[in-house]
């Protein structure tokens, strides 16, 4: 079987000749302007080769970092936010498991931290490294990201009281940029080890960088055969066939629902391994298309369990939205559904059942289901939960969101409203240079 593949059979009930004919000419065209690299953004499009073409030294010191890390803690904390934690945090937890930190394992414990500024989440981490070894990597490309910059300071502090400055430099890992960036001055003064964030990779395509790969391979995931399946969705995917290709195709559906008026995309699973993978397609998808007035709402659902919750809205609520269901073939575990003599839940039927087996039957009988209540539905197959099909999942995802930005005509590469709320933010708190700000916005608040 394919490691990818995109099943069209519950949605193309939804969709005409015209519909698809017109959006596939869009659609060639847009995946033209990322082959020629001459579109908005084209600077910033260096994931298109990565799987081919990473450093290859940098790689070596990642795998050489992450084994001094093994060894050396019991914890690794990932200082970063967005698309500096997102990824590392998706694979992690697809690959090994959402419970990785409490199952039994020869890895250190891997806990995010400065994705927020919550004072509860830092000090229960705080308190959840009392008497633990550990070791810090801080993710930041730009280097002067408030919310990773704060847990940072917070953390050198702890590091450096516990095992003094020079025990701190060898437990601290910087992934920032190669120059820039108060981060990178800082570290080179103090001497820490640091990785690179390609100039043309961008925080929402970096987890194929050392963004990603520092902390995945600490959690002892196969980097290497992340990359390689990278780099098979590279070699099937870099073509214009958009009758063949699944990239494009994924893209050219996303469009055409758009187009009919759909406002929103909901990402389903039936596997909670799948979560976080979840929350990286959801800024993946909506920091690049959500602009100019533009862009389908990413949400997404855990299946079965959110049937009972906004299953009811999906079949039944206001017409707007399309899913995307991953379906994974192959988990890699069975479990058989045990028999009960009494019977007393009447589940005797099923006894002696994969309990894989029931999950598909509900995944099957809700896309009928949804399909009856007026629902697209795109079946991404995936082979199993290996690195080597996430990497390819993840290239595919990659692709056919720079194709699909471009074919509802925005920028798919840069976050112009991300900076809002940062600069309210920093008049609201006194920084220096805001000060008229500040006034206008205390007026508001008034
Ligand atoms: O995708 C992006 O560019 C953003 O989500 C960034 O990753 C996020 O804002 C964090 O930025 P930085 O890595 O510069 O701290």
């Amino acid at each position: 079987m394919a490691v990818l593949n995109l099943n069209e059979r519950f949605a193309k009930a939804f969709v005409n000749e015209e519909e698809l004919a017109a959006t596939a000419k869009d659609v060639r065209a847009a995946y033209g302007t990322v082959e020629r690299r001459d579109g908005a953004g084209n600077d910033f499009l260096g994931w298109l080769d990565l799987p081919e073409a990473y450093d290859k030294e940098e790689f070596a010191r990642i795998l050489s970092a992450a084994d001094r890390i093994k060894k050396s803690c019991d914890i690794l904390v990932v200082i970063g936010i967005g698309g500096s934690y997102l990824g590392a945090r998706a694979v992690i937890e697809f690959v090994k498991s959402p419970l990785y930190n409490n199952v039994k394992k020869d890895t250190p414990d891997v806990y995010f931290a400065g994705n927020s500024i919550s004072t509860a989440a830092l000090t229960e981490l705080l308190a959840l490294c009392e008497g633990k070894d550990i070791c810090v990597n801080v993710i930041s490309k730009s280097g002067t990201t408030t919310e990773p910059a704060v847990a940072f300071r917070v953390f050198r502090a702890l590091l450096e009281e516990k095992y003094g400055v020079d025990g701190a430099r060898e437990r601290i890992f910087v992934t920032t940029d190669k120059a820039r960036g108060t981060l990178k001055q800082f570290s080179t003064e103090r001497g820490y080890e640091t990785f690179v964030v390609p100039d043309d990779v961008g925080g929402r395509f970096s987890v194929l960088t050392a963004v990603g790969l520092l902390p995945i391979a600490v959690a002892g995931i196969s980097v290497t055969d992340l990359m390689a399946g990278a780099a098979k969705a590279r070699e099937e995917l870099l073509n214009n066939d958009v009758e063949n290709n699944i990239a494009l195709r994924y893209a050219m559906y996303r469009n055409i629902f758009y187009r009919q008026g759909k406002v929103a995309e909901v990402m389903v699973s039936y596997e909670p391994c799948a979560a976080m993978l979840n929350e990286w397609w959801k800024q993946l998808y909506g920091e690049s298309e959500g602009k100019d007035g533009k862009g389908l709402l990413p949400d997404s659902v855990i299946f079965s369990t959110d049937l009972h919750s906004l299953g009811q809205f999906i079949q039944d609520g206001t017409r707007t939205m399309f899913e995307t269901v991953l379906s994974i073939e192959d988990m890699g575990v069975q479990f058989e559904i045990p028999n009960d003599e009494a019977n007393i839940d009447g589940l005797n039927f099923l006894s002696g059942r994969e309990l894989d087996f029931v999950n598909k039957q509900a995944m099957l009988g809700t896309l009928l289901a949804h399909n009856d209540g007026g629902v697209p539905n795109l079946l991404l197959e995936l082979a199993d939960r290996s690195a080597y099909s996430m990497g390819y999942l993840i290239y595919f995802f990659e692709l056919a969101c720079a194709v699909s930005g471009y074919t509802l005509g925005v920028n798919p590469f840069n976050q112009p409203g991300v900076e809002s709320y940062k600069k309210n933010m920093f008049a609201l708190l006194g920084k220096p240079g805001y000060e008229s700000e500040k006034e206008k916005l205390t007026k508001r608040l008034k």
